[in-house]
C-alpha cells in the first residue's frame, strides 16, 4: 500500500484547500436525494453527494450497486425518478446531454466502427467548428497522451481491447469538458500502461482543472488517483472520504472489507476508558486493546479491524508493553508478491490471520516459513473498532 499512500498524499498537497471541509465552498456537482427506479427495482436510493471543482472523485462498489446509473443521470442519459441533479448550482432536470458541461466515457467504449482512430477522436471537435490547426494540435496531443499516435489510421476492429479503451479515453478528454465522467476507463490496460495512464490523468487534471468522476473496480487505482472516494452498496452511499480516511477509518465492516484486505475480529466490549477500549474476542481467545475515543457500552458487540500490514510476525515472543496485542499461531500459507510477502497464520482459535511483510526491511520475518510457530503482534493504535 505504501506507494499508493504516497500518491494520495501528493494529491492532497496539490489540493491543499480540501473544499469539502469548507462550509462556504459551493459544490460543482450535487446529487440531492437522487433515486432511480427501474420498474419496482431501486437502482439508486436517495443519494446525496457533493463533488467540488477540480476533484478526482472515485465511485467504488460491487457490480450492480448503481455506479453507472448515477453517472448516466449526471450526463443526462437517464432522468432521476426522484431528487435533483445540480451542476454549478443549476438544476439540470430536462437539460439534454449535449447541453451539459459534462462528457462521459462509457464502460462499453462505443467507438464508431467505420472511422479511424484519429477520426473517432476528432469527431467531438468537428461539431464545434474548431480552427484546423488547433484541432490538429489537440488530436495529436490526445493521441500522444494515450500512446496511440502510431495507430491513428487504424479502425476499431484492428485494435486490441486495451487500445480501443485508450481511444475512448482520448475522445472523452479532447473536448475538455468541465466534468468528465469515466466509467472504468483503464480496466482493459495492463499494469504498466495503467499506471502510466494514471499519471497522465493526474497531470491532465492538474493542468486543466477538469473535475473527474470515475468508476473503478481497482481499489489501488481509487486509492492512488482520487481526492475522495464514495463507497456504494445497493444504490446507497455508505461512506465518502479521502483515500486514507476510507482505508484507515472505515465507518463499517462493509467498507473495511471492501477497500483493501483486512482482518476482522468479532467481540464484545469489556472495558471502555477515555483512550483505550478492551474487547473480548473468541477468535483471539483473549482481549484486544484498541486506541479509540468512541463511547461504547459494556457488552456491546463490535468488530476490530486490523490491516495486514499493521501486524508484525516473530519467532520470539515480543516484549509486552501497554496496549500491545500478542497472539500465537502457526503459518499455514505464504505467498510472495514481489514487494511484500503475504502470510496466513492460524491462531489457536482456528481463525486465519493475514499478515503482510515488506520484503525490504523485515529480514527476521522472511526467515519464517510454512508450519513455523509464530507470534503475531500489533499495537493498540494499529487497529480500529467498527460497529456494524
Ligand atoms: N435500463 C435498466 N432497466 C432495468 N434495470 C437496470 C437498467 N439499468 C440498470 N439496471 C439495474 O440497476 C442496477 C444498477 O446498475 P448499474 O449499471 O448502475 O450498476 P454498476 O454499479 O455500474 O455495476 P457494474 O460495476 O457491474 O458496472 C443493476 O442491478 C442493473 O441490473
Ligand atoms: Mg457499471
Amino acid at each position: 500500500m505504501s506507494t499508493n499512500h504516497q500518491t494520495a498524499h501528493r494529491n492532497a498537497k496539490q489540493d491543499p484547500e480540501k473544499p469539502w471541509l469548507n462550509p462556504n465552498a459551493k459544490p460543482f456537482v450535487r446529487f440531492q436525494n437522487v433515486s432511480k427506479q427501474f420498474g419496482d427495482f431501486t437502482a439508486v436510493d436517495s443519494i446525496n453527494l457533493d463533488i467540488y471543482k477540480g476533484e478526482m472523485f472515485a465511485l467504488v462498489g460491487g457490480s450492480g450497486c448503481g455506479k453507472t446509473t448515477l453517472l448516466r443521470m449526471l450526463a443526462g442519459f437517464l432522468d432521476p425518478s426522484a431528487g435533483k441533479v445540480m451542476i454549478d448550482g443549476t438544476d439540470v432536470n430536462g437539460v439534454p446531454p449535449y447541453e451539459r458541461p459534462v462528457n462521459m466515457m462509457f464502460q462499453s467504449y462505443a467507438l464508431f466502427p467505420h472511422m479511424t482512430v484519429e477520426k473517432n477522436i476528432a469527431y467531438a471537435l468537428k461539431l464545434d467548428k474548431m480552427e484546423k490547426d488547433e484541432r490538429k494540435r489537440r488530436i495529436d496531443e490526445a493521441l500522444e497522451m494515450v500512446q496511440m499516435s502510431k495507430f491513428a489510421h487504424r479502425k476499431p476492429h484492428q485494435l486490441s481491447g486495451g487500445q480501443r479503451q485508450r481511444v475512448a479515453l482520448a475522445r472523452a478528454l479532447i473536448k475538455r469538458p468541465k466534468v468528465l465522467l469515466l466509467d472504468e476507463p483503464l480496466s482493459a490496460l495492463d499494469k504498466k500502461l495503467r499506471e502510466a495512464t494514471q499519471f497522465e490523468l493526474m497531470a491532465i487534471q492538474y493542468k486543466l482543472g477538469i473535475t473527474f468522476i470515475f468508476v473503478t473496480h481497482d481499489q489501488e487505482e481509487a486509492m492512488a488517483l482520487s481526492s475522495r472516494i464514495a463507497v456504494l452498496d445497493k444504490g446507497q452511499v455508505i461512506q465518502v472520504g479521502t483515500p486514507s480516511e476510507i482505508y484507515e477509518f472505515p465507518n463499517s465492516r462493509f467498507v473495511a472489507e471492501f477497500v483493501g484486505s483486512t482482518n476482522m475480529f468479532e467481540g464484545t466490549v469489556v472495558e471502555d476508558t477515555p483512550n483505550q477500549v478492551v474487547i473480548e474476542s473468541a477468535s483471539t481467545k483473549g482481549n484486544i486493546n484498541v486506541d479509540d475515543v468512541g463511547r461504547y457500552q459494556i457488552g456491546q458487540t463490535v468488530w476490530v479491524n486490523v490491516r495486514p500490514e499493521k501486524i508484525k510476525l516473530s519467532k520470539t515472543k515480543p516484549a509486552k508493553h501497554a496496549g500491545l496485542n500478542v497472539l500465537e499461531g502457526t503459518v499455514s500459507e505464504l505467498g510472495y508478491r514481489g514487494n511484500h510477502v503475504i502470510y496466513r497464520v492460524k491462531a489457536a482459535s482456528g481463525k486465519i490471520i493475514m499478515v503482510f511483510a515488506q520484503s525490504q526491511n523485515r529480514t527476521e520475518e522472511l526467515d519464517i516459513t510454512w508450519d513455523d510457530k509464530v507470534f503475531i503482534s500489533w499495537e493498540a493504535d494499529g487497529c480500529i473498532i467498527v460497529k456494524s
